[in-house]
């Protein structure tokens, strides 16, 4: 049923930073879709390989690590198992979740950075920093503190003063200090770093953005076209720090002057898509160069690209130009699919504050299909969603447990009881079966669509849409009346009854594939008749062999009580 013709997709989500497990709105925004979209896809027939990755090194790294009391490296181990592990309860269908700490990684950022330069597109050059000597290291621009000199607030940080807005830079800064230390004991130095003269890529960057357009989210050529209009600027991507990609010369040695520096984190991170690969095709035996390397094959292949708005000056600009800027023949995203906030409350998500959920402590008070089935259907597309426990509880207890979760479990159950658990035969068309038969040829074509278009919300709109159809035509059909006068024609309704049960199991498996894998196991559904190669409704409605049996599947969903909520408001917070 798929438009599309068979093709190899690669997939990646912004990789999530090492400094702690995520929160319900990361998910939304990046892993989640990609692991739905890739789901899909994959039932479609499409060769799929979704790539994730810890994003692990600077600053926050280095002192999450500190706090920890652990070293960086022992640090990175821990958080990036936590984070594997978060991902496999949420059920990330990840073909490979690497490291951007890892030997390909650093490779292959010291190899574009010598290409770049050669191509003129990194200059090294003198510029100021904030030093401490207390903390015997250069400052990161948001790690000096001070007065500012627009407003005198006295806390201000060295990027931006928080009281009058005022983007700043560390050493105008009146009286400043070290926010690592608290110590006063600084002094300006000068110190060399390397620049990605992004300037003279705008043009470039300009056209290929302007070609996508059409089929890029308005979120991301929006955001694009903001920082083209306002005139790019060329960025240090080089960092004093000892904790990440060293900085080599051509001869493999570190390079002079940059001892004790390595590359900035968001130099490396987006390299880490192709060190991960690499790190895939290692593990695997897969051919990585298909997917990254257009003169090997990655011209058939489609980059699908998932991101929060935050992260989408960083791929639609910076890395680009590592990319176009090596001039050699690296892949380039294709669709870029960027997401608003979701908000907890409307407000921020905050550890310390006790506001919001986070990945490890949502799989502990409910299933990951209730997540999963929430979060998509009111995933962040056009504007920020507020996350409500009302709206989680409201989205369960109708959505999967009334409408899915009792079609499923009434139609089945029935099965059992009056037809020995086994499809029945019998009975003829009636308006009933033509009407659900009608709706199911509108509305699977346009499910389809909308998955390929990265449309969730319209997507679960559509399934959910489905699921009622299938309650409808039950009422229409009335198998129970029809029981005590036309076995026959309870037999029909029981039949069709049971094709949806099995077609509501295949369409349910790229959101909630623990609840879809419970019924198509319980529908005795092979493997291979679980993919989405829809013959029309018609085909759909009488796949189940007669005869063929099955079970009424163990409780699908359990309502989410208003105690629950209370609870659950208690512990991680709501309104006020
Ligand atoms: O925003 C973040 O959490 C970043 N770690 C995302 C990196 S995406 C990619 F470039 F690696
Ligand atoms: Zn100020």
């Amino acid at each position: 049923m798929s438009n599309m013709k068979p093709n190899r997709i690669l997939v990646t989500s912004a990789l999530p930073y090492i400094n702690g497990v995520k929160h319900m709105g990361n998910l939304a925004g990046s892993m989640l879709p990609a692991d739905v979209y890739s789901r899909a896809m994959r039932l479609m027939g499409h060769e799929v390989l979704y790539i994730c990755a810890t994003d692990e090194h600077g600053t926050p790294a280095e002192l999450a690590a500190a706090e920890a009391g652990l070293s960086v490296s022992d640090y990175c181990d821990k958080m990036h198992n936590a984070q594997k592990a978060a991902g496999a309860d949420f059920k990330l269908s990840y073909d490979y979740f690497g490291r951007s700490s890892s030997d390909a990684t650093h490779r292959l950022t010291q190899d574009f950075a010598l290409d770049l330069e050669t191509n003129g597109f990194i200059e090294e050059r003198t510029s100021q920093q904030v030093y401490s000597i207390a903390d015997g290291r250069y400052l990161p621009d948001r790690y000096v503190e001070g007065t500012c000199p627009n407003c005198d607030f006295e806390a201000a940080r060295g990027d931006q003063c928080d009281n009058c807005g005022k983007l700043l830079d560390p050493i105008d800064l009146i009286n400043p200090y070290s926010a690592v230390s608290g110590s006063h004991d600084v002094e300006i130095r000068e110190t060399n770093h390397l620049y990605l003269k992004q300037s003279e890529m705008s043009g470039r960057l300009r056209d290929w953005v302007e070609s996508h357009r059409a089929d890029w989210p308005a979120l991301t050529t929006s955001i694009a076209m903001k920082w083209l209009d306002e005139g790019l600027r060329d960025r240090a991507i080089t960092r004093d720090l000892t904790w990440g990609v060293p900085v080599l010369g051509a001869d493999g040695n570190v390079r002079e002057g940059f001892e004790g520096k390595v590359f900035y984190v968001w130099f490396d991170a987006p390299i880490a898509y192709i060190g991960a690969t690499q790190d895939w095709a290692k593990a695997t035996g897969g051919d990585w160069e298909a997917y990254w390397r257009t003169d090997k094959g990655a011209n058939d292949t489609r980059y699908v690209q998932f991101m929060g708005k935050d992260n989408v000056a960083f791929h639609t600009l910076s890395f680009p130009t590592t990319i176009l800027g090596s001039a050699q023949p690296w892949k380039l995203v294709d669709e870029l699919k960027a997401f608003n906030w979701v908000t907890w409350y409307g407000g921020k998500f905050s550890t310390s504050q006790k506001r919001g959920v986070f990945m490890d402590q949502a799989i502990d008070i409910a299933p990951s299909d209730y997540w999963r089935w929430h979060l998509m259907a009111n995933a962040p597309e056009s504007s920020d969603a507020a996350f409500t426990w009302e709206d989680f509880q409201a989205n369960i207890n109708s959505d999967l447990a009334n409408v899915l979760g009792n079609f499923v479990n009434r139609i089945t159950s029935y099965c059992v009881k009056k037809f020995v658990g086994a499809v029945p035969d019998g009975g003829i068309i009636t308006d009933a079966e033509k009407w659900i038969e009608a709706e199911l040829d509108m509305r699977l074509p346009q499910l389809v669509k909308y998955y390929e278009a990265r449309e969730f919300r319209k997507a679960m709109a559509e399934t959910r849409a489905i699921w009622a159809a299938g309650n409808e035509y039950l009422t229409q059909a009335a198998p129970w009346t029809h029981y005590k006068t036309d076995v026959d024609q309870a037999a029909m309704g029981v039949r069709v009854g049971l094709n949806l049960v099995a077609l509501f199991g295949v369409l349910a498996q790229p959101i909630i594939p623990d609840a879809a894998k419970k019924i198509l196991d319980a529908m005795n559904i092979p493997e291979e008749n679980r993919t989405w190669t829809f013959r029309g409704a018609g085909a759909c409605l009488n796949a189940l062999p007669i005869g063929l049996n099955i079970s009424a599947p163990p409780v699908l969903f359990t309502k989410i009580e208003t105690d629950d909520i209370e609870a659950w408001t208690e512990r991680f917070g709501g309104e006020g």
